[in-house]
């Protein structure tokens, strides 16, 4: 323990400070033989398994474990089996930056091909050794005295605790299906289910079916459906823009990677100028989110002009359907074949509010009792952002806390990377953290590359806590408190930008776009952090040991008490052909953690 005690002030010098003398003994190890540091990441998606490869090469001391509640990995591409569901974003775009598949059947891949390329990119980074599939999270809660996370798991019918200094939340933001809450809904006797749970036995040919909800989700299922139902009762309670494709627009039919295309990508150079020529697009349309901007202006003309043309001149549909608030106020979505689909005669467009369901169909407000043999919910997903189990420290619960009408109301995050009071806890892809542009596994991997520094500094520099301050969090949220209004998103529109609220505080999406939200990532902010240390002497240099390096140590053992079959110690992994040569790249020269 410490004594504090003034320093003097002399005349002219900034006032005095307190400060506390921290004597310590000193640790009897090098200074890079740190004890390892056990990790919880929870959710195996495109963040779980990015975390799984990425974390253990960043963090050699961790001890790794990912926990995920479904049988198999894959997140949202495991869970979503609807007809029709592939991405909407190329799939030469929408995939690993360090692991790319050259083979990618359709240009907009399909939910399966996507899944089944995780499940390879796993098996390439043997990252499966760390999941543990069937293992559901139920609650975290931190320990003082232990200074660790205790996390219940389910597996089955056991339910375990397992300790860990260190919790990632990966638990996605479209994972927990929300079905609407309507009167009459457990009367209802035909088939019910949301979208995201497709079961695989319902046959929909020659069906009566309500499809509810006109998101990216209604929007891909909807043609699928509409070719072979018999009718189909279109609740679109809001109307959305259609149009804006983030990459090459492909009819169905066009959809396949013809060989001569693919043969191409043999030679790298001609595949990395490929993929780049479809990346860049989208850091590109950042200018459109600006409101009232120039850009702005120009899509809703064009997706004006785009869906009137679709529409086959209905005058009717597109006044139903084009909205008044600026596209990108909700996520676009291209919807291939949507609006087409609305024009066929067994689709009826109901932009009538559901008053309730009956046992054989729904009610709208104005009376009118419409019966079909399905309900889909294409409804979405849970919008607060809030943990998805209990999260508690010192009594609090983030998922209350956060919800709204909770005691903070919101997710006030530092970054989307962390909470304040919450320490050794991380996020990814949670709220704050899409940006406008970019690529999700771009951003992905980056803010797993953001949380393996700071594990790495909790690991190898003796600390014991590190939590975002109070102060940090409220500056950065003063800033998107700035930056929204002068977006559409802050537009009367509902989102899951917004938690679904009309006009909303945005609460999911980064404050910048994508090469933005990549520059500020890069390099952790050290000062925005307090810190607790693991030595009892509270000496933040104590984790210096006793003075050595284990290459010290190694270079110094005895003749005979050296391992022979370990490489020779390199103590100047500094000098590379590269300096001798003078080419040394210098931005970057002295800076790598990993060859000190
Ligand atoms: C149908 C659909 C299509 C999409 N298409 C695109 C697209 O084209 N382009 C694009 O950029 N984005 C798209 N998205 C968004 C998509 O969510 C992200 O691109 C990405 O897949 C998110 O990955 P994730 O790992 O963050 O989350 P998720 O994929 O949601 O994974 C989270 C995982 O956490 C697990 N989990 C949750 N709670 C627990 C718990 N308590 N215990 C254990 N495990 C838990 C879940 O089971 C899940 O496996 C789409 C989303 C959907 C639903
Ligand atoms: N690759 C793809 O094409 C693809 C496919 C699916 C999903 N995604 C991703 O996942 C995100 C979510 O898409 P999503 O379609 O699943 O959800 P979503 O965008 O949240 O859309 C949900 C829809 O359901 C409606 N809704 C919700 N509750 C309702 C209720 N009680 N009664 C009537 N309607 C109700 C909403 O209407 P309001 O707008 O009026 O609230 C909205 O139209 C997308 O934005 C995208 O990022 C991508």
């Amino acid at each position: 323990m410490g004594s504090a005690f003034s320093q003097p002030s002399p005349q002219g010098q900034p006032p005095k400070q307190e400060v506390t003398w921290h004597p310590l003994d000193l640790e009897e190890h090098p200074i890079d033989a740190a004890p390892r540091i056990k990790v919880i990441v929870v959710g195996a998606g495109i963040a779980g398994i990015n975390a799984a490869i990425l974390l253990p090469v960043k963090v050699p001391g961790i001890d790794l474990v990912i926990y995920e509640r479904e049988s198999d990995i894959g997140g949202v591409w495991h869970q979503c089996t609807y007809p029709g569901v592939r991405c909407d974003v190329p799939s030469h775009v929408y995939q690993s930056t360090f692991s790319p598949s050259r083979d990618w059947s359709e240009h907009y891949a399909a939910g399966a091909e996507i899944k089944s390329y995780w499940h390879q990119v796993a098996t390439k980074y043997d990252a499966w050794k760390y999941m543990r599939c069937n293992h559901e999270v139920q609650s975290s809660e931190w320990n003082e005295e232990k200074a660790k996370w205790l996390v219940t798991v389910r597996h089955g019918t056991t339910t375990t605790v397992d300790e860990a200094d260190c919790v990632i939340m990966a638990t996605g933001i479209f994972s927990h299906p929300a079905l609407p809450k309507y009167p009459g809904m457990e009367d209802y006797e035909g088939h019910l289910c949301h979208s995201s749970r497709w079961d695989s036995g319902f046959d929909p040919a020659r069906k009566n079916i309500a499809v509810i909800g006109n998101g990216s989700s209604g929007l891909q299922l909807l043609p699928q459906l509409q070719k072979v139902a018999a009718r189909i009762d279109h609740y679109a309670r809001s109307p959305t823009w259609v149009g804006g494709s983030f990459g090459p627009k492909v009819n169905a039919n066009e959809n396949a990677v013809l060989e001569d295309l693919r043969s191409t990508f043999d030679d790298a150079e001609t595949y990395l100028s490929y993929r780049k020529g479809l990346e860049s697009p989208s850091f590109s349309g950042f200018g459109a989110i600006t409101k009232g901007g120039a850009k702005s202006k120009e899509n809703r003309d064009r997706f004006h002009e785009d869906m009137k043309a679709r529409l086959g001149g209905s005058t009717d549909l597109l006044k139903a359907i084009e909205p008044d608030f600026s596209p990108s106020c909700r996520r676009l979505t291209p919807g291939p074949g949507y609006l087409e689909a609305l024009t066929q005669p067994n689709v009826e467009y109901i932009t009538t509010s559901i008053e309730r369901f009956t046992r054989t169909g729904a009610r709208t407000i104005d009376g009118k009792e419409r019966d079909v043999d399905a309900i889909i919910c294409c409804t979405g997903s849970e919008k607060s952002f809030t943990p998805p189990f209990p999260v508690i420290r010192r009594g609090l619960g983030l998922s209350s806390a956060w919800k709204p009408g909770g005691s903070i109301g919101f997710p006030n995050t530092y970054m989307g990377v962390a909470a304040p009071g919450f320490p050794n806890l991380f996020f990814v892809n949670g709220p704050t953290a899409a940006a406008a542009t970019g690529t999700l596994p771009f951003a992905t991997e980056n803010q797993i590359t953001l949380i393996a520094r700071i594990v790495r500094k909790i690991q190898s520099q003796g600390i014991r806590t590190i939590a975002p301050t109070l102060q940090a969090t409220e500056d950065f949220r003063a800033y998107c408190e700035a930056y929204f209004p002068t977006t559409v998103m802050s537009e009367n529109c509902s989102s899951w930008f917004n938690g679904g609220v009309k006009g909303g505080r945005v609460i999911a999406s980064w404050p910048g776009s994508g090469l933005h939200a990549n520059v500020v990532r890069r390099e952790p902010r050290w000062e925005d952090w307090e810190y607790t240390y693991r030595s009892s002497s509270g000496n933040r240099f104590a984790y210096f040991g006793n003075g050595w390096t284990q290459n010290d140590v190694e270079i110094n053992r005895e003749e005979g008490q050296r391992d022979e079959e370990k490489p020779p110690v390199d103590l100047t992994p500094y000098l590379q052909l590269d300096s001798v040569t003078g080419q040394v790249d210098l931005k970057g020269y002295h800076e790598t953690w990993y060859n000190v």
